[in-house]
């Protein structure tokens, strides 16, 4: 069989960001900053961090500004330049040319299958990289999440979906696998796939949170997708069908990940984040004892 590299990756950022309402009325949930960094480029960051070299957000009417992002901005460039804020000026040039960066609108918000769907042109006849904006992992030490599921993809040449372990309380939130044997190892076969159980029908506690690597073949399935859970075309469901005709694994990444689509997993990244920061970091570690003294320890 001949090797086919992962080098393009699909990032779906069309939803409407209800979640974040107000704040998401006139700015894309993918703009909100985690400190002073929008969430999207932490995606884009991963991704390249990865080996990827082309990427496609799929966005709709309401996102210019992300576009605007990832763009030169000359007039603020000469700013910069003029009033010597050096520093400044490269990391807003660095941010235009992180990666070739294209852009496609999901027409109508049918799901996460479907945006996946509008990249089938631009992704052709090779796997490729899938990166939800909603879930931001960071290995701080290690590998990005994303180059793991790569790694794993190299070694078998198949679909590799990553997932780590949730509670039982959250399997409804998510796709959860099936592993077709008891995992040893990071990587394990799956037998099936399932979007947002109830708890009781999850055939696992191994949730998909974000990261995916698929074959083109996928289009086969999503073009002829059913909605499904939610009334949506999932992804999900597509991967599932996949599976008959081909193997699919799931991967156990290493790394935190933070649902940022959530407004507490948001503020846990923001807190994390800066105090990842030299800047902030003994002036936030204060503040926050500080908080425990004000406010006391939360009820057991
Ligand atoms: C989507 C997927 C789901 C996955 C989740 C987290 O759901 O459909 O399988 O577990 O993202 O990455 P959503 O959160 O968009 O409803």
């Amino acid at each position: 069989m001949k090797k086919r590299a992962v080098k393009k990756a699909v990032i779906p950022a069309a939803g409407l960001g209800t979640r974040f309402l107000p704040a998401t009325k006139a700015i894309p949930k993918e703009m909100l900053p985690i400190v002073d960094i929008p969430t999207v480029q932490y995606i884009v960051k991963e991704a390249v961090d990865s080996g990827i070299e082309e990427i496609l957000i799929i966005t709709n009417s309401n996102k210019h500004c992300m576009e605007n992002h990832f763009d030169r901005a000359y007039e603020l460039e000469n700013r910069l330049m003029e009033s010597q804020k050096e520093e400044e000026y490269h990391m807003v040039c660095d941010i235009a040319n992180m990666a070739n960066i294209y852009y496609v609108r999901q027409k109508e918000p049918k799901g996460l299958g479907h945006a996946i769907l509008c990249a089938k042109s631009f992704i052709g006849e090779e796997p490729f990289a899938v990166l939800v904006g909603d879930d931001v992992v960071e290995n701080r030490d290690g590998k990005p999440a994303l180059k793991q599921l790569i790694e794993a993809y190299d070694e078998v040449q198949a679909s590799i979906v990553g997932v780590q372990t949730v509670s039982d309380e959250d399997v409804s939130k998510y796709g959860i696998v099936e592993p077709a044997r008891q995992p040893a190892g990071r990587r394990v076969k799956l037998s099936s796939m399932v979007e947002k159980p109830k708890k009781e029908e999850a055939p696992s506690n191994l949730a998909v949170l974000g990261r995916y690597v698929l074959t083109p073949e996928i289009f086969d399935y999503l073009e002829t997708q059913t909605p499904g859970a939610g009334g949506e075309i999932q992804l999900t469901d597509s991967i599932k069908s996949l599976m008959i005709s081909q193997a699919v694994y799931a991967y156990d990444f290493e790394g935190i990940r933070y649902d940022v689509g959530d407004k507490f997993g948001f503020i846990k990244a923001t807190v994390e984040y800066a105090l990842e920061r030299e800047e902030l970091r003994e002036k936030l570690q204060t503040y926050l004892k500080d908080l425990v003294t004000t406010f006391g320890q939360p009820e057991a």
